[in-house]
């Protein structure tokens, strides 16, 4: 029965990226001691080139714990955190900080009209789809397809992974053409 071979092979391999040890948030809380350095106690960094990581989904703080655990994305501060990170490790950690309410800053007013215009609409000329496709209306991402969210999150930091996905930077995502 060849067609059940390939059905059950496709749910192998949607269900394998989710099937990471199960996080104890107590256990990542302690753990986190070493992270709040750069990220905050509660995962609202200071500085806005460090990313906030409170509220955060946690498939997506693991995939990019394992991202520089593997050199697959890289950055002279975050690799050498998460090198020695263990699958345990990865898991608590991310439900820890997504256990965390993130805190809002203010959105530059100037910016605020058109970034909303693009992020709704994408902006046809340019060839840029419309973010809310996958970070979702609120900017709240999709958990289950990895989507990061976005609200809330140091406009800085935005800019600097936008830009980092157009150099190539930054490759570990699945390269939107937009950004190509
Ligand atoms: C010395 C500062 C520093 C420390 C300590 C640190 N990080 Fe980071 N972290 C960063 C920087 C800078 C980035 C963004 C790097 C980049 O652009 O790829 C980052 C990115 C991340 C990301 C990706 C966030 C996103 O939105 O894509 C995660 C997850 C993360 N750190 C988790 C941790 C955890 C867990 C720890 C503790 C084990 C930790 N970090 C410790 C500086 C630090
Ligand atoms: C086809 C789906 C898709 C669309 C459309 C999309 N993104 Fe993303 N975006 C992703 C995925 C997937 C990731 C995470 C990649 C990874 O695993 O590292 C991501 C990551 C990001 C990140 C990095 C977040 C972080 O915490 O490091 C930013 C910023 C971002 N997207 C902004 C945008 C903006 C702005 C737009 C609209 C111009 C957009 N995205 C459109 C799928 C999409």
């Amino acid at each position: 029965m060849p067609k059940y071979r390939y059905i059950i092979f496709f749910f192998l391999v949607h269900i394998a990226p989710n099937s990471f040890a199960a996080g104890d948030p107590e256990a990542g809380k302690q753990k986190a001691q070493i992270c709040a350095a750069c990220h905050a106690v509660d995962g609202n960094s200071i500085n806005p080139i460090w990313p906030k990581l409170a509220g955060q989904h946690a498939e997506y703080i693991s995939k990019q714990l394992h991202d520089y655990n593997t050199g697959n994305r890289k950055n002279d501060l975050m690799s050498p955190m998460a090198a020695n990170l263990g699958e345990q490790d990865i898991a608590d950690l991310a439900a820890y900080f997504t256990s965390q309410k993130i805190k809002h800053g203010k959105a530059d007013p100037d910016m605020l009209d058109l970034g909303a215009k693009i992020y709704r609409a994408g902006n046809i000329d340019a060839g840029v789809p419309a973010c809310l496709a996958c970070h979702g209306p609120t900017g709240r991402g999709n958990p289950a397809a990895r989507y990061p969210a976005l609200g809330g999150q140091h406009a800085a930091y935005i800019q600097a992974q936008l830009k980092a996905f157009r150099e190539d930077a930054r490759t570990n995502d699945c390269v939107p053409s937009w950004a190509g």
